[in-house]
């Protein structure tokens, strides 16, 4: 069981993406595609959910080609892969509750009390418990975040893909985000793929880091590996140099 990308090419008009990206992901495991903004991290995780269809490559998901899917096969594959959007995303009109309720509304043999219950569960796992009643605009930025979160997990998808997770976040609120995301890793078994360009975050939560350069993955290590990597491209992204991701240094 495994989300599976390779040689992935996507450009819009003259402006190319992605040109031949590759990254595997593993059950059990948190990867943590990393890069600046507009590298094309939010593109590379909607080719997983068949929000975006690619030029040329592979996309698979548990055997599941995504972008050979119909519509009713891909709804099947967003069920079994949640998707937590940068801005969190909720209905402002509707309580929180009502927002985690509604991915499990359109599944077959959920009746209201199965409904209510597993929306408790949810917002327990997010450490929201009480607040089902709230609406959006009553919960912090944090909250909201992880009102998000408990809305993906709501139908039990075995993969989660996180958009920048923490980003806007103070230093406080990210600690307890990233905290969520290993709790979802180890307690609730969930596989997680998220982009960022938080590399604190990145550090604390991923097992693997894929640094997103150029349209490919410059590099792929464990965290303590991109610590201590000589390529130039990857240190200028650690410690933030853009004459040495960009290579533009003369
Ligand atoms: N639907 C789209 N149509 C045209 N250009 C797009 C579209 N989505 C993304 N792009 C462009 O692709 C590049 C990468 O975007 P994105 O993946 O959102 O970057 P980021 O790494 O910040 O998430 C950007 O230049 C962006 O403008
Ligand atoms: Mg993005």
């Amino acid at each position: 069981m495994s989300i599976r990308l390779d040689d992935v090419h996507k450009a819009f008009g003259k402006k190319k993406v992605l040109k031949g990206f590759s990254v595997e992901v593993t059950e059990g495991e948190t990867v943590a595609i990393v890069g600046p903004s507009g590298i094309g991290k939010s593109v590379t995780l909607k080719h997983v959910n068949g929000l975006l269809t690619p030029d040329r490559g592979t996309i698979v998901v548990d055997e599941l080609s995504v972008p050979e899917l119909d519509r009713d096969g891909l709804a099947n594959l967003r069920r079994r892969v949640g998707f937590v959007f940068q801005f969190a995303a909720l209905f402002d009109s509707m309580t929180i509750g009502e927002n985690v309720a509604m991915a499990l509304r359109r599944l077959e043999g959920w009746d209201e009390e199965r409904i209510g219950l597993r929306v408790s569960e949810c917002l327990e796992l997010v450490d929201l418990q009480g607040m089902s009643d709230s609406y959006p605009s009553q919960l912090s930025g944090g909250q909201k975040k992880r009102a998000g979160l408990a809305r993906a997990l709501a139908p039990s998808p075995r993969y989660i893909l996180y958009d920048e997770p923490t980003t806007g976040l103070d230093p406080v609120t990210t600690s307890v985000i990233d905290r969520l995301l290993l709790r979802m890793r180890d307690e609730v078994g969930v596989t997680g793929l998220m982009v960022t360009h938080d590399m604190t975050s990145a550090f604390r939560v991923a097992d693997r880091i894929v640094l997103l350069h150029d349209g490919k993955a410059r590099f792929v290590g464990a965290p303590e590996e991109v610590q201590s990597a000589d390529d130039p491209v990857v240190r200028g992204f650690v410690t933030g140099d853009p004459a040495l991701f960009y290579g533009n240094a003369s």
